[in-house]
């Protein structure tokens, strides 16, 4: 699968070790920085993997903040994006079946590294269920793309 990765500085680590873990199990995988602890803002990296999916260059995003907060509230400002930051594994498994997510977001100051591997292994992993999903996600892009979303 082609994965656009990208964190601010306090995700770069956690996303140093998701990258390598993607890299080692055979995906394509595009780093869209940052590229130390030095400080950077969060939504420059966020936008830049929304576009990365939305554009097609990737097929799915991985994005790392401290919280999962701020990076996905960014990479959701990009039309075509559904970022989300689960908490579990359970969530992790219904942001695919119910809300079809294109990017996941993890907290680096709140998920260790095991735990987000899993995640990310269950968010590429598992299909959206469709059906009446479909149309609820229907419903969110009709927002994003009418005139001021209201
Ligand atoms: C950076 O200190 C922090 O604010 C950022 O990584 C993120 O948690 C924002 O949502």
């Amino acid at each position: 699968m082609k994965i656009a990765i990208g964190s601010d500085h306090a995700g770069f680590r956690l996303k140093e070790e998701l990258r390598q873990y993607l890299e080692s199990a055979g995906h394509a995988v595009t780093d869209l920085g940052t590229v130390s602890e030095e400080s950077v803002d969060y939504p420059d990296y966020g936008h830049a993997v929304g576009r990365a999916v939305a554009s097609g260059q990737a097929d799915r995003g991985v994005a790392v903040c401290g919280t999962g907060i701020g990076i996905a509230i960014a990479a959701n400002k990009v039309p075509g994006i559904r970022a989300g930051t689960p908490g579990d594994l359970f969530a992790t498994r219904l942001m695919r079946e119910h809300n079809d997510a294109n990017v996941i977001a993890f907290g680096a100051r709140l998920t260790a590294a095991p735990l987000a591997i899993a995640m990310l292994n269950l968010f590429l992993a598992t299909e959206f269920a469709g059906g009446r999903h479909a149309r609820r996600v229907g419903k969110l892009d009709n927002v994003q793309s009418s005139k001021n979303g209201v």
